[in-house]
């Protein structure tokens, strides 16, 4: 504990987007770690609708739900996803004059764009996988027909989360099937040339004193012919390896185009950078502004390894963001 005094915390989770109940237990691990602190926890939730409820389950009219994120000294957002990691909670928040524990509106609405993330990227010389946008009204035979790449490919939505939509093409064939998968967890498309590699992702938070505070690195043990997906995310089967089985040298490369993405993403609060460390160096994959954050989280358990647990990492993002 760093000995803050007594704060109430707005914690916001759930969500209108397909990462809901993956926010939800996040936002609970938060609440929790909220009280062990001493602090009080003022739990909201927003429904796959779009509707605002109080810990009891009352529906809140936007009004209602404002008041209470008023009635705080700070915001923690645990949405992950569209209508809130991409910047919409931050510019809400921001309006209503509640400091946020995260990023600002700009980091989450770059972040949440993975094709805008991979331009950012590559204007400070940061590599991410040969890709193609596709349009949301281009029609999807002649869109597949125009990759320019060669499979293996990896087809996947431009603003999602939790790999819904993602999907690994090992023939040309199943190209066009596979933007219509990604079109129905979001509309615009990108089509990346697989990156064979470690997976290696690492997180950072600026603290309140101004430092850049980083975790282990974390590596995830996928298949490297496959893609971390959704199930292996989640039930517990992708193996993480802490710190990641990586050189010193690439070690340093990752926490360095992590840390030139912090700033000139202009995030706040704790981000995650995932890369893939291959025999030609690192390669960007994407940028969370909203990890996953249950304790069994890759991001917490990063911090774990280094020594600051749930509820002093916790506490160390309330400090950052109070200033
Ligand atoms: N270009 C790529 N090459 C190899 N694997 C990839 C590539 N893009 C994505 N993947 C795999 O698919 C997973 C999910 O893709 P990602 O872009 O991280 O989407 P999400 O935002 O849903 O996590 C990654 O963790 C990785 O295993
Ligand atoms: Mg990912």
């Amino acid at each position: 504990m760093t000995g803050r005094p007594h704060l109430r915390i707005a914690v916001v989770g759930g969500g209108a987007n397909d990462e809901h109940d993956v926010s939800l237990a996040s936002a609970a691990a938060v609440v929790a770690a909220l009280r062990t602190g001493g602090h009080t926890a003022a739990p909201l939730t927003i429904g796959r609708d779009g509707t605002w409820h109080d810990e009891d389950g009352s529906i809140l009219s936007p009004a209602d739900a404002v008041a209470r994120l008023t009635s705080c000294d700070a915001a923690f957002p645990l949405l992950h996803g569209e209508h809130g990691e991409d910047g919409a909670v931050a510019g809400l928040l921001d309006l209503v004059g509640v400091p946020v524990v995260g990023s600002p509106v700009r980091a989450g609405a770059l972040a949440a764009d993975k094709w805008v993330t991979k331009t950012i990227a590559d204007a400070v010389g940061i590599t991410s996988a040969p890709a193609v946008r596709i349009d949301a009204a281009d029609p999807v035979e002649a869109a597949a027909a125009s990759v320019p790449f060669a499979p293996p490919l990896v087809v996947k939505p431009t603003s999602a989360g939790s790999s819904n939509g993602v999907t690994l093409v090992r023939r040309r064939d199943d190209l066009a099937a596979a933007i219509d998968h990604a079109r129905s967890a979001g509309s615009t498309v990108l089509v990346e040339s697989f990156v064979a590699g470690r997976e290696v992702d690492v997180a950072l938070f600026r603290d309140r004193s101004g430092v850049l505070r980083s975790g282990a690195t974390l590596e995830v043990a996928v298949d490297h012919r496959g893609v971390f997906d959704r199930a292996q995310k989640y039930d517990g089967s992708a193996p993480f390896r802490i710190p990641a089985g990586i050189s010193v040298a690439e070690h340093a490369a990752v926490a360095g185009a992590a840390a030139t993405l912090y700033d000139v993403l202009g995030c706040a609060g704790v981000a995650r950078f995932d890369f893939f460390v291959t025999g030609d160096g690192v390669v960007l994959n994407e940028v969370n502004t909203a990890p996953g954050f249950t304790e069994q989280s890759q991001v917490p358990r990063m911090y774990a390894a280094v020594g600051v647990g749930y509820v002093q990492l916790v506490d160390e993002l309330l400090a950052a963001a109070l200033g």
